[in-house]
């Protein structure tokens, strides 16, 4: 048996450059074309809070982690009655400057879900794939439905926009996320975590600091 002290060392000024860096060496893995999911938990009135897994879509211009949904999701609704949130990004296999495989958690705590402005649609929608696009036209997301029906409606929506592109539904729609705090907490076999909290300070900068797990 044996114990050790994990040490994230050498990390920048800007939580999100450090985001960016461990989202790279994360990647690193997976030539043949790379997803990260994130953990998205919000405020429900009927649940308290409800989480659910969404794809990170990358960063705004103004580098604020973004993802993309429909308005009729309860994750849409939940947001729009109450824009706090908290998201986990989860990477479990990242390898460190010495080639060791390190686990990262990367947390957005406190963060204000903002919607991105509808002109930025049109191109987030060209990108979608083809299933993503039918979805959204067909799907009455969080519905009792019958498989059978389901597959009916989409078959027909498949076979009568073949070839065609598919228009952009008024429910597509994406949130960015400003958070309070960005929280790093790096881990190897049989280490205790070290983590790297970076607070928001009132003048608009980034104090860091080493947090106990
Ligand atoms: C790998 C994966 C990626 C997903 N990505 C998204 C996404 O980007 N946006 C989204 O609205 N739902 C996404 N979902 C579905 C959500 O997890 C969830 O089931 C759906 O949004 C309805 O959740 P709600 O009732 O909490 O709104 C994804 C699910 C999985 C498993």
């Amino acid at each position: 048996m044996t114990s050790a002290l994990a040490k994230i060392e050498d990390f920048p000024s800007d939580p999100v450059e450090f985001f960016k860096q461990i989202l790279q060496a994360a990647a690193e893995g997976h030539p043949e074309g790379f997803m990260q999911e994130m953990n998205l938990a919000t405020v429900d009135e009927e649940f308290g809070v409800l989480n659910r897994t969404v794809l990170y879509r990358g960063l705004t211009a103004d580098n604020f982690v973004f993802y993309i949904t429909h308005r009729y999701t309860r994750n849409f609704k939940n947001l729009q009655a109450n824009p706090k949130a908290c998201i986990t990004f989860y990477m479990p296999d990242v390898k460190d400057q010495a080639g060791k495989d390190t686990t990262w958690q990367v947390r957005l705590i406190g963060a204000t879900a903002v919607e991105l402005p509808q002109d930025e649609m049109d191109g987030l929608w060209a990108k979608e794939n083809l299933a993503s696009q039918i979805r959204g036209h067909i799907c009455p997301c969080g519905e009792p439905i019958n498989y059978d029906d389901l597959k009916a409606k989409h078959d027909k929506f498949l076979q009568e926009h073949s070839g065609k592109s598919i228009e952009r539904p008024a429910s597509y729609t994406a949130w960015q996320f400003q958070p309070q705090r960005w929280d790093f907490l790096k881990v190897g076999l049989n280490e205790i975590a070290d983590r790297v909290q970076y607070r928001l300070q009132s003048n608009g900068k980034w104090e860091s600091m080493h947090i106990a797990t």
